[in-house]
């Protein structure tokens, strides 16, 4: 009898700490579907595709009607990251995040005496980057949708006019940043309004916006009246940006950065985010390591995966930068000899701390920003893509005369070597201000192939810990055979170098686990426990059909057909 209960107690101690959810199957479909942060958009992009549109026009409509939908993160002046694969094999990607302005400088947010000025990069109109987003949608759309935009944006016009129903979620998130916004913008601002749960929000202004865009295309948003508007905007309220910096703005093709795990073949975002490049080096360096024997969240598990997360965040804020300015040592950066010398000073009978690998002291807070989606379309091409404002409603500026708030992305640069930005990650000289650059991401939109066909789409907002989002959700299901949902519902942990602590997930890993990382010298951040990620992906089931993981942790859902 004591045996039995021993017994029981350890299984459910055990299975506490893989998720902390019952098993649960997400949506499955059988040819196509949209996991996004809201149902509205998720919806949109699906009925595109149901209309005979391809993954690229669903792509275009999910990542606008989640600036109606969301403006938390969904946005016109933001940017962000888009990876696909072709039913045919071929991989690409779009790079459509912000740049600096033309009047940026390397010491821009500094003092007389060369100290990081608080909140100049975050909260003042000098941290607004050049906005990508509508140069980014009408790039996909010139090379690969196939249907009119006119088409594409007719039901995020008509949601825009209909309105969108406040969340219990969203209601928070607005209370808040209520005040922040107010200060942005004076009390006539449009969300100086108190909105409740299942009030509707109209979006009458942005839908005009739209409705220019969807006519003028996208010189509307960089040359013609919307351009000019946001220009006296941003300039009354202190920018830098001009109608020189908005009209030289293109969003750029990129390679995507591949390589193999296992007999994985992981397709991921390159510089200027650190995404796929972190993501590659932290799984060639634990592919050594039996990890589903280890177990899901085991302490030795959770050893193996922090010490590899420490050392390529470490690689990150060293080497990382614009691929426009700096040079990116990617190949060494993934060769297999570097990474195993690299883990070579690791044993599992005890913590490296991150001082012994680079010096530096930060705070650390934690931040849910930022929206993925994932897209599997009928013909079999797929998408995964990220965007962002950066911090919550971005930098809290709102455009009322066009409908949108303006991102705050300058703090991804590191404005002093050395110095944590929000995300308490450090840079250095690669990642510097400077005219037209891109600031470092750690956005992370990834397609993986098995045996050489689709397997999972998937991505997260978090900032820092979008990477270690990403990585826990593929390891979920590849090596302890979770399923989609599963996969996305399980507790994470993140650990990023500098500040030399793993942060946990709130009540969700077992003591014990805690105990034995304390014993071998891990510092466990037990002040902050925060949701780590909030991951949107799709799985492809052996049976050929389609099945989606929406986060639990938001309002985020899975659509189908
Ligand atoms: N702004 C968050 C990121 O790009 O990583």
């Amino acid at each position: 009898m004591k045996k039995a209960s021993i017994l029981i107690l350890f299984v459910c101690l055990n299975s506490f700490s893989q998720t902390n959810t019952a098993k649960t199957t997400g949506l499955i479909s059988d040819k196509a579907m949209v996991v996004s942060a809201r149902e509205e958009a998720s919806k949109i992009g699906t009925e595109i595709m149901q209309k005979g549109g391809n993954a690229f026009d669903a792509m275009v409509a999910t990542e606008l009607a989640l600036a109606v939908a969301y403006p938390y993160a969904g946005n016109l002046g933001g940017g962000g990251f888009m990876v696909f694969r072709k039913a045919n094999g071929e991989i690409g990607s779009l790079d459509y995040r912000e740049k600096a302005p033309l009047a940026a400088s390397k010491n821009m947010f500094l003092d007389k005496d060369g100290k990081v000025i608080k909140g100049k990069s975050t909260e003042s109109p000098l941290a607004i980057g050049v906005p990508g987003t509508i140069a980014g949608v009408f790039a996909i759309h010139d090379k690969y949708g196939s249907i009119p935009m006119s088409e594409i944006l007719k039901p995020v016009i008509a949601l825009a006019e209909k309105g969108v129903i406040v969340t219990q979620r969203q209601e928070k998130r607005l209370n808040d940043y209520r005040a922040a916004i107010i200060k942005a913008n004076g009390e006539n601002t449009k969300f100086a309004a108190i909105y409740k749960q299942n009030d509707t929000i109209k979006y009458p202004i942005l839908a005009e916006t739209l409705k220019r865009i969807a006519k003028n295309g996208k010189n509307e948003f960089y040359k013609g009246q919307t351009a000019k508007t946001l220009v006296k905007y941003l300039q009354g309220k202190g920018s830098i940006i001009t109608m020189d910096d908005l009209a030289k703005y293109e969003a750029k093709w990129r390679t995507p950065l591949s390589f193999k795990y296992k007999d994985l073949k992981v397709i991921s975002m390159s510089p200027p985010s650190s995404g796929g490049i972190c993501l590659a080096q932290i799984f060639k360096m634990i592919e050594p390591y039996d990890l589903s024997k280890m177990g899901h969240n085991s302490d030795e598990s959770i050893q193996v995966i922090v010490e590899a997360e420490r050392r390529a965040y470490a690689d990150r804020s060293y080497f990382l930068g614009d691929p426009d300015f700096v040079k990116i040592p990617l190949k060494g950066l993934m060769a297999d000899d570097y990474l195993k010398q690299r883990m070579s000073s690791f044993n599992l009978d005890k913590a490296t701390l991150s001082s012994e690998i680079k010096e530096g002291k930060v705070t650390y807070n934690e931040s849910t920003e930022t929206t993925h989606y994932s897209i599997v379309d009928q013909f079999g091409n797929a998408i995964a893509a990220t965007t962002t404002l950066n911090d919550g409603y971005g930098s809290k500026y709102y455009c009322d005369e066009l409908g949108f708030f303006l991102n705050n992305e300058m703090d991804d640069f590191s404005s002093k070597p050395g110095e944590p930005n929000m995300f308490g990650l450090v840079g250095n000289e690669a990642n510097s201000i400077a005219p037209q650059k891109r600031m470092l991401s750690s956005m992370t939109p990834t397609i993986v192939e098995k045996d050489g066909k689709l397997f999972m789409v998937v991505g997260s907002p978090g900032g820092s810990t979008i990477i270690t989002s990403v990585l826990q959700t593929i390891l979920n299901v590849y090596e302890y055979n979770l399923g989609m949902q599963e996969a996305v519902n399980a507790s994470r942990f993140h650990h990023q170098w500098l500040p030399d602590v793993i942060t946990f997930e709130p009540n969700t890993f077992d003591t014990n686990t805690f105990e034995k990382l304390k014993s071998k010298g891990y510092i466990i951040n037990e002040k902050t426990t925060p949701v780590i990620g909030k991951v949107d992906a799709i799985l492809i089931l052996p049976d050929g059909k389609i099945e989606g993981g929406a986060d639990y942790r938001g309002d985020d859902k899975a659509v189908g057909f």
